[in-house]
């Protein structure tokens, strides 16, 4: 096993053998203003969420962290297409296989959940104060957990049929992260990349949006990675991929 080469994305790296949520841990030294890049692992958590209130199966065996961003206004809208990326980027280099995407961020093979992102940012004036990105990815579910996960779930062992190292998997994300956060804040947007690994286009879908269900047809994405939704009534709905934002007085 290599070395982590980095220039941002985890030069600080902390690791917990249990924590309520890695986006609190992450969160309270946002606060205090810790280095850009700061990543926060843990092996498990004991309040884990993910979008829409709901939790995250977070037991031991998988793989649980947030990172700290500073963006700017401008790049904040491609953090969630960014995430996408890097997580399906990391997964096919260490195991080969091609997961998709499900809008906003839910990764998928076989059509089940591998992984999940979560983007968090709390907005100041006209500045970003900070975003913590949340990835967790399934690499040793238990079936019980399986069980638990509604809409069906995969790990990434199972898919594989082998041994995922997790190690390897968490440097290869943080490379990628790494790379593709450079490449953004060069004005480089990761949106094209992410569109062709989005299963969702083309296609009737059902999307529940900040606590509203909307049903249509999924036309497609704009240049930021919203959903273009025409409803059966005609109208055409765009639907903003990064759902939690908090503005700061
Ligand atoms: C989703 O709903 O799909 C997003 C799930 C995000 C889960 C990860 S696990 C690491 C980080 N800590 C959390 O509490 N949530 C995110």
């Amino acid at each position: 096993r290599g070395g982590l080469f980095t220039r941002i994305v985890g030069k600080r790296l902390l690791f917990f053998q249990e924590v309520g949520s890695t986006m609190d841990e992450a969160l309270r030294r946002a606060e205090r203003g810790t280095e850009e890049g700061t990543v926060v692992v843990a092996e498990t958590q004991t309040a884990s969420r993910g979008r829409q209130g709901r939790a995250w199966v977070s037991r031991t065996g998988n793989l649980y962290l947030s990172v700290v961003l500073y963006p700017s206004l401008q790049t904040l809208p491609y953090l969630n297409s960014l995430c996408g990326v890097a997580v399906v980027r990391a997964i096919a280099n260490i195991s080969g296989l091609k997961p998709r995407i499900k809008w906003p961020n839910d990764i998928l093979l076989e059509g089940k959940k591998v992984a999940g992102v979560l983007v968090e940012s709390a907005i100041a004036g006209e500045q970003v104060h900070h975003s913590i990105i949340g990835i967790g990815i399934n690499v040793a579910l238990e079936a019980d957990e399986i069980d638990e996960i509604a809409g069906g779930a995969i790990s990434l062992n199972h898919a594989s049929a082998g041994d995922i190292p997790r190690d390897e998997l968490l440097r290869e994300i943080l490379q990628q992260l790494d790379a593709l956060y450079i490449q953004l804040n060069h004005g480089d947007t990761p949106v094209e990349e992410w569109e062709e690994l989005l299963d969702t286009l083309g296609q009737r879908v059902k999307v529940t949006w900040q606590g509203e269900e909307y049903v249509g047809f999924a036309d497609g994405i704009d240049a930021q990675g919203s959903l273009l939704l025409r409803e059966d009534s005609g109208t055409m709905r765009t639907l903003a991929a990064g759902d939690a934002t908090s503005l700061r007085p």
